[in-house]
């Protein structure tokens, strides 16, 4: 039910205006607030905090459906899902909960993730932005780039560094609201892929964050940034899978319309074979991403399974994704037949929430732990 409802929305309301948005770089305002009134936003959010109380699989179910049709709607999706109201439900106070999880979790808001720096992507525990604690209160300092939802987001999770002879353990994270005093929304990049999206880069100079703000333990931010981060690669491996089957389906389908040489191209092996192999491949990647959301859903460790899933299903998103435009041939080089851009699209799959290369690092570090 949840996955047809989701592919329903996806064709009505995403897919008209979907290749306009993606040139013009037009974030889908109005379709997120469907999408929070339908309860896409706050999937597995306790109901007590407005959210829709599903599993995991639910969540994957609904993302792999609207990511086949709009991956920037889907990136806003997962980051609001996994990133933000995961992480809060899971680890904030009451008091953070009542405020800032309830208008998130039914899309009144969208959230963002802050930890990427220009000096610290992949290598995340190099936190130049800094917060000094001040008593009642840190004092924030720094830059954050690539930061998903940057200028749509009304509330911000912030990673930080308050004591650096600690290193990872010295880290925090903040709730930081969009209009306190010395936070700046920088500049919006210009991108390959997910266009609809907004990414920016954000300021912070000297902005004063309540000690309610922070989230857990003094100390505990690199942590949870890790442990919502697992959570996080199953939203994005399950968009990899979306935009896989989006552009498996669409291929599907043109070859049986297309002739050459006397028949539909889904005749002629070179053709087919290539359905087969997209086939198979997307069915290994779904596997893989339910095995990690059922581990989830089940309160088992999921991290070297998430990992797993999001570094499958992203190559294969790519993959599928040029295959599919070969198969349209001169016509999947245009933007009218959708495969170009799941293609531009599928790219970003194998560098966000952690790089495959990361991903890697991820699975071998608990293969050799077995
Ligand atoms: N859960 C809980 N704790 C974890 C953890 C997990 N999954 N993974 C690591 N930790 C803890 C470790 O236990 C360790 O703590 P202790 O020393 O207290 O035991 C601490 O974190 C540091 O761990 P490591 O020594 O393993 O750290 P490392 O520096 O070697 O690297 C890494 C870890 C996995 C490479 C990590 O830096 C990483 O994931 N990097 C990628 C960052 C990333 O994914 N960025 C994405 C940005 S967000 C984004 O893209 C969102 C968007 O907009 C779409």
């Amino acid at each position: 039910m949840i996955r047809d409802a989701a592919r329903d929305f996806a064709r009505t309301e995403l897919l008209p205006g979907v290749i306009e948005r993606d040139e013009q770089q037009k974030f889908p305002t109005e379709q997120i607030k469907k999408m929070g009134e339908m309860g896409f936003m706050g999937m597995m959010v306790n109901p007590a905090y407005g959210g829709g109380g599903m599993d995991t699989i639910s969540y994957v179910l609904a993302m792999e459906e609207i990511s086949k049709i709009d991956a920037s709607a889907s990136v806003c999706m997962s980051v609001n899902n996994s990133l933000v109201c995961w992480g809060l439900d899971r680890y904030g106070t009451e008091e953070q909960k009542q405020k800032y999880l309830t208008p998130l979790a039914t899309g009144q808001i969208i959230g963002a993730f802050c930890l990427s720096e220009p000096e610290a992507g992949s290598d995340a525990t190099m936190q130049r932005t800094t917060a000094e604690d001040k008593g009642d209160h840190y004092l924030l300092n720094g830059t954050k780039n690539w930061i998903t939802n940057g200028n749509s987001a009304s509330v911000y999770i912030v990673i930080a560094q308050t004591d650096p002879e600690k290193r990872h353990r010295g880290i925090n994270a903040f709730i930081v609201e969009k209009d306190w005093e010395g936070f700046e929304v920088g500049k919006k990049e210009d991108k390959l892929g997910i266009r609809g999206s907004d990414t920016h880069s954000l300021m912070f100079t000297d902005v004063k964050v309540p000690k309610e703000n922070r989230i857990g333990e003094d100390g505990f931010g690199f942590k949870f940034a890790m442990q919502v981060l697992s959570g996080g690669r199953i939203g994005i491996a399950s968009q990899a899978l979306g935009i896989a089957s989006g552009s498996y389906e669409l291929a599907l389908q043109y070859s049986k319309e297309r002739k050459s040489f006397g028949k539909p191209i889904s005749e002629h092996q070179a053709i087919a074979f290539k359905l087969a192999d997209m086939a198979t491949e997307i069915e290994a990647a779904r596997y893989l991403v339910m095995k990690a959301a059922w581990l989830k859903d089940q309160h088992k460790n999921f991290d070297r399974e998430s990992a797993m899933a999001k570094l499958k299903a992203s190559e294969v998103a790519m993959n599928v994704s040029v295959e599919a435009v070969q198969v349209h041939g001169g016509y999947g080089y245009v933007k009218e037949y959708h495969v170009e851009r799941l293609m531009r699209d599928a790219k970003i799959t194998q560098i966000y929430e952690g790089t495959s290369e990361i991903q890697k690092i991820v699975i071998s570090r608990s293969v050799l732990k077995d």
